[in-house]
């Protein structure tokens, strides 16, 4: 688990911090940095891979010429913020009751990405603490090399408590996933027997297919989709092409059936939505583009049920990005205590992150007694962080005329 993730000088954001709960939404308008946050993730997860810096943040290939890892947007050249020589990562990892605070700084300046400072530290006593810096290490993480025995020694205490920790930690960067599904590619046939879904959906028709075998699963996939669309979804049926990948059809009660093809863009999304969060190895952090894309307003309560429903385990966390106000509203209290608004101040280059349960106390007030959809379709949001940078300025701008 994820508790805060720091971004100094990383892409857009000079130096800003993101506290994580079981489901942390990320709102902000065009621009403001959300992807970049993204970016940031998919940096830490990288990482929990093995590869290269120049892998992680260019690109990966495999045998046969196979691209494994798209890199980071930008490329070395705009990782850091307006062409800064390095950026750094500070990051809180939680597991098995164990907390460990992660940094990384990297170099940018000679055009190959490189290490500058590494450390591992665990909260309270402990003999797992490890800091490296630029002339011992390599172009390759040392979080994940301490985890394979016999790759890398690092000055200080015995290895293997430190090994089994390193492990630990960096398990709460594995198995993490960036959806920002389309529902055209949602549509295509699919190789049968795969359960991990791709980022984009491509290969939605086989993941679903997988979790059909399993009756239970099934069921409780076919009652979501039944509370999501007016269709009256009673079964989902696969058939296969002639060169053996199969389809998605959804089947009515009166046994008419629509394929893929015809489904709607919300419905498909929906889809994919259930196969990322009910697959058979759940993964442990999703971040959600834009969420809400494509889906009805009425709809993101249900979307929204299934994200709770998908952290409640405590296994996986969830961190939706969005334009739309009307989600904002749609959260509950604890939801919108871990939310956080994403924003640039006018005449600033950098974004910067608040969460919005530490806004000051007047601030709160007024989120507390108004609506927040409103407030946020206003601008006013953005008013109160204004604000919040000027020290002389404490009070809570007004609040849009309309409904509490
Ligand atoms: N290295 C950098 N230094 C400064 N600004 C940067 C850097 N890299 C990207 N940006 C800025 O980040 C902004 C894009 O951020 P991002 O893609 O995260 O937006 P977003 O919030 O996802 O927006 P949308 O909702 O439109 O997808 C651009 O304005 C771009 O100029
Ligand atoms: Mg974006």
């Amino acid at each position: 688990m994820l508790t805060s993730i720091r971004l100094v000088n990383f892409k857009s954001f000079p130096d800003a911090t993101l506290r994580l709960g079981p489901l942390t939404t990320v709102i902000g308008t065009n621009a403001s940095g959300k992807s970049n946050l993204r970016d940031a993730f998919r940096f830490l997860h990288g990482i929990s891979r093995g590869y290269t810096l120049a892998e992680i943040i260019g690109e990966k290939w495999i045998e046969g010429g196979v691209l494994q890892w798209k890199g980071i947007r930008g490329g070395t050249r705009e990782a850091a913020f307006r062409g800064a020589p390095a950026f750094a990562l500070d990051v809180g990892l939680e597991g098995a009751g164990r907390r460990f605070a992660y940094r990384i700084e990297v170099g940018l300046e000679k055009g190959v990405p490189e290490i500058v400072q590494e450390s591992l530290a665990e909260d309270g006593p402990s003999d797992v603490t490890w800091r490296m810096s630029q002339d011992v290490t390599s172009d390759r993480p040392a979080f994940h090399q301490l985890t394979v025995p016999g790759q890398l020694t690092v000055p200080g205490p015995p290895g293997r408590p430190r090994r089994r920790a390193a492990r630990m930690a960096l398990s709460a960067l594995s198995n993490m996933r960036f959806l920002d599904l389309s529902p055209e590619e949602m549509k295509r046939a699919a190789v049968p027997g795969q359960t991990t879904l791709t980022d984009r959906g491509e290969n939605l028709a086989s993941v679903l297919q997988t979790l059909c075998n399993d009756t239970g699963r099934k069921a409780r996939l076919i009652h979501w989709l039944r509370s999501l669309t007016p269709m009256d979804v009673a079964d989902l049926r696969f058939p296969a092409d002639p060169a053996g990948r199969v389809l998605i059809e959804l089947v009515e009660q009166d046994g008419s059936a629509v394929s893929a093809y015809s489904a709607s863009d919300g419905t498909l999304r929906f889809l994919g939505f259930l196969a990322a969060l009910m697959s058979p190895e759940p993964p442990r952090f999703v971040f959600f583009e834009e969420v809400e894309n494509g889906l009805h307003p009425t709809r993101l309560q249900l979307l929204l049920d299934l994200i709770r429903e998908a952290t409640k385990s405590g296994t996986t966390q969830v961190v939706p990005s969005t334009h739309s106000p009307h989600l904002l509203s749609l959260l509950d209290d604890e939801s919108f205590r871990n939310a956080s608004l994403v924003y640039r101040l006018e005449g600033e280059p950098g974004s910067r992150i608040q969460r919005l349960d530490e806004l000051p106390p007047d601030t709160r007030e007024v989120v507390r007694s108004r609506d927040r959809a409103s407030l946020l379709r206003s601008g006013w949001f953005e008013d109160a962080v204004e604000l919040l940078s000027v020290p002389s300025e404490p009070l809570a701008p007004k609040p849009p005329e309309g409904p509490r």
